[in-house]
Protein backbone atom coordinates (compact mmCIF):
# COMPACT_ATOMS: atom_id res chain seq x y z
CA UNK A 1 0.00 0.00 0.00
CA UNK A 2 1.11 3.46 -0.85
CA UNK A 3 2.75 2.05 -4.07
CA UNK A 4 1.58 3.96 -7.17
CA UNK A 5 0.96 1.23 -9.50
CA UNK A 6 -1.39 -0.54 -6.64
CA UNK A 7 -3.91 2.74 -7.48
CA UNK A 8 -3.73 2.20 -11.46
CA UNK A 9 -6.62 0.72 -13.49
CA UNK A 10 -4.92 -2.36 -15.16
CA UNK A 11 -5.40 -3.39 -18.67
CA UNK A 12 -7.32 -6.37 -20.47
CA UNK A 13 -5.47 -9.65 -21.46
CA UNK A 14 -5.26 -9.63 -25.36
CA UNK A 15 -3.62 -12.86 -26.01
CA UNK A 16 -4.63 -16.02 -24.09
CA UNK A 17 -2.56 -19.22 -23.88
CA UNK A 18 1.16 -17.40 -24.42
CA UNK A 19 3.96 -18.51 -22.71
CA UNK A 20 4.41 -15.02 -20.60
CA UNK A 21 0.47 -15.87 -19.67
CA UNK A 22 1.50 -19.10 -18.25
CA UNK A 23 4.75 -17.26 -16.24
CA UNK A 24 2.89 -14.42 -15.10
CA UNK A 25 0.00 -17.20 -13.07
CA UNK A 26 2.89 -19.17 -12.04
CA UNK A 27 4.37 -16.20 -10.26
CA UNK A 28 1.49 -15.28 -8.96
CA UNK A 29 0.42 -18.32 -7.55
CA UNK A 30 4.22 -18.76 -6.38
CA UNK A 31 3.58 -15.28 -4.24
CA UNK A 32 -0.05 -16.07 -3.14
CA UNK A 33 1.16 -19.72 -1.76
CA UNK A 34 4.46 -18.30 -0.41
CA UNK A 35 1.94 -15.49 1.78
CA UNK A 36 -0.04 -17.75 2.24
CA UNK A 37 -2.87 -15.72 0.50
CA UNK A 38 -6.03 -16.86 -0.21
CA UNK A 39 -6.11 -14.55 -4.04
CA UNK A 40 -3.97 -12.57 -5.79
CA UNK A 41 -4.04 -9.64 -8.49
CA UNK A 42 -1.14 -9.39 -11.13
CA UNK A 43 -1.21 -5.19 -9.77
CA UNK A 44 0.31 -6.72 -6.71
CA UNK A 45 3.38 -7.80 -8.48
CA UNK A 46 4.06 -4.78 -10.67
CA UNK A 47 1.90 -6.01 -13.31
CA UNK A 48 -0.82 -3.46 -14.74
CA UNK A 49 -2.98 -6.48 -16.62
CA UNK A 50 -6.94 -7.36 -15.48
CA UNK A 51 -5.61 -11.05 -14.35
CA UNK A 52 -6.75 -12.62 -10.79
CA UNK A 53 -6.05 -15.41 -9.12
CA UNK A 54 -7.86 -16.82 -5.91
CA UNK A 55 -9.00 -19.91 -4.33
CA UNK A 56 -7.95 -22.99 -1.76
CA UNK A 57 -8.69 -26.18 -0.17
CA UNK A 58 -7.50 -24.85 3.18
CA UNK A 59 -5.85 -21.24 3.98
CA UNK A 60 -4.39 -20.80 7.62
CA UNK A 61 -4.86 -16.42 7.21
CA UNK A 62 -8.85 -18.03 6.69
CA UNK A 63 -8.87 -20.80 9.09
CA UNK A 64 -12.87 -20.91 9.43
CA UNK A 65 -13.33 -20.39 5.79
CA UNK A 66 -15.37 -22.88 2.82
CA UNK A 67 -12.92 -23.89 0.49
CA UNK A 68 -13.24 -21.86 -3.11
CA UNK A 69 -11.71 -23.37 -6.27
CA UNK A 70 -8.27 -22.88 -7.62
CA UNK A 71 -9.38 -20.42 -10.36
CA UNK A 72 -7.64 -18.25 -12.83
CA UNK A 73 -10.00 -15.61 -13.85
CA UNK A 74 -8.99 -13.17 -16.66
CA UNK A 75 -10.76 -10.50 -17.96
CA UNK A 76 -13.47 -10.27 -15.38
CA UNK A 77 -16.70 -9.06 -15.04
CA UNK A 78 -18.80 -9.06 -11.80
CA UNK A 79 -22.25 -8.88 -11.44
CA UNK A 80 -24.50 -8.31 -8.08
CA UNK A 81 -27.38 -10.93 -7.98
CA UNK A 82 -29.22 -9.10 -5.37
CA UNK A 83 -28.36 -5.77 -3.36
CA UNK A 84 -27.87 -7.67 -0.38
CA UNK A 85 -24.44 -6.56 1.26
CA UNK A 86 -22.68 -7.94 4.26
CA UNK A 87 -19.94 -7.01 6.35
CA UNK A 88 -16.85 -9.34 7.01
CA UNK A 89 -13.43 -9.09 7.49
CA UNK A 90 -10.90 -9.02 4.78
CA UNK A 91 -7.00 -8.29 4.65
CA UNK A 92 -4.78 -8.15 1.80
CA UNK A 93 -1.22 -9.42 0.71
CA UNK A 94 -0.63 -5.39 0.02
CA UNK A 95 -2.04 -4.16 3.19
CA UNK A 96 0.37 -7.02 5.64
CA UNK A 97 -0.90 -7.26 9.39
CA UNK A 98 -4.13 -5.35 9.07
CA UNK A 99 -7.81 -6.74 8.73
CA UNK A 100 -10.85 -4.60 8.13
CA UNK A 101 -14.55 -5.14 7.72
CA UNK A 102 -15.99 -4.63 4.49
CA UNK A 103 -19.27 -4.48 3.10
CA UNK A 104 -20.06 -6.62 -0.09
CA UNK A 105 -22.32 -8.29 -2.09
CA UNK A 106 -23.76 -11.36 -0.99
CA UNK A 107 -24.77 -13.16 -4.01
CA UNK A 108 -23.14 -12.22 -7.51
CA UNK A 109 -22.25 -13.92 -11.25
CA UNK A 110 -18.98 -13.37 -11.90
CA UNK A 111 -17.29 -14.32 -15.75
CA UNK A 112 -14.20 -14.26 -17.55
CA UNK A 113 -11.56 -16.79 -18.87
CA UNK A 114 -8.39 -18.53 -17.78
CA UNK A 115 -5.18 -18.47 -19.34
CA UNK A 116 -5.78 -20.97 -22.11
CA UNK A 117 -9.19 -18.64 -22.98
CA UNK A 118 -12.08 -20.80 -21.74
CA UNK A 119 -15.14 -19.00 -20.70
CA UNK A 120 -15.44 -19.09 -16.98
CA UNK A 121 -19.19 -18.17 -15.86
CA UNK A 122 -20.01 -18.89 -11.62
CA UNK A 123 -22.79 -17.78 -9.47
CA UNK A 124 -21.07 -17.71 -6.16
CA UNK A 125 -22.23 -16.42 -2.21
CA UNK A 126 -20.12 -15.18 1.07
CA UNK A 127 -16.47 -15.54 0.86
CA UNK A 128 -15.89 -16.62 -2.64
CA UNK A 129 -17.99 -13.77 -3.86
CA UNK A 130 -16.43 -11.48 -1.28
CA UNK A 131 -12.69 -12.61 -2.32
CA UNK A 132 -13.56 -12.19 -6.25
CA UNK A 133 -14.58 -8.70 -5.39
CA UNK A 134 -11.64 -8.04 -3.40
CA UNK A 135 -10.05 -9.06 -6.06
CA UNK A 136 -11.19 -7.07 -8.73
CA UNK A 137 -10.93 -4.12 -7.30
CA UNK A 138 -7.14 -4.33 -7.57
CA UNK A 139 -7.95 -4.13 -11.18
CA UNK A 140 -9.77 -0.78 -10.36
CA UNK A 141 -6.89 0.48 -8.39
CA UNK A 142 -9.23 0.02 -4.79
CA UNK A 143 -7.68 -1.24 -1.79
CA UNK A 144 -10.13 -2.57 0.58
CA UNK A 145 -9.15 0.35 3.18
CA UNK A 146 -10.98 2.68 0.94
CA UNK A 147 -13.69 0.65 1.36
CA UNK A 148 -13.71 0.51 5.12
CA UNK A 149 -17.00 2.75 6.26
CA UNK A 150 -16.17 2.08 10.03
CA UNK A 151 -12.45 2.85 10.87
CA UNK A 152 -12.87 1.21 15.06
CA UNK A 153 -13.14 -2.01 12.49
CA UNK A 154 -9.51 -1.89 11.00
CA UNK A 155 -6.97 -3.00 13.02
CA UNK A 156 -3.42 -5.09 13.87
CA UNK A 157 -4.27 -8.99 13.22
CA UNK A 158 -3.08 -9.42 16.89
CA UNK A 159 -5.23 -7.32 17.92
CA UNK A 160 -8.14 -7.90 16.49
CA UNK A 161 -8.16 -11.73 16.34
CA UNK A 162 -10.97 -12.77 18.88
CA UNK A 163 -13.22 -10.94 16.67
CA UNK A 164 -12.57 -12.48 13.38
CA UNK A 165 -14.84 -15.07 14.18
CA UNK A 166 -18.18 -13.16 13.93
NI1 LIG B 1 -5.75 -7.76 -1.84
Amino acid sequence: MGNALLLEKSAAVRQFNSPELDNLVTDLYDTMKAEEGAGIAAPQIGVLLRLVLFGFEHNSRYPDREPVPETVLINPTIEPLSQETQQGWEGCLSVPGLRGQVARYQHIKYTGFDQKGNKIEREVEGFHARLVQHEYDHLDGILYPQRLSDMTQFGFLEEIADKLGC
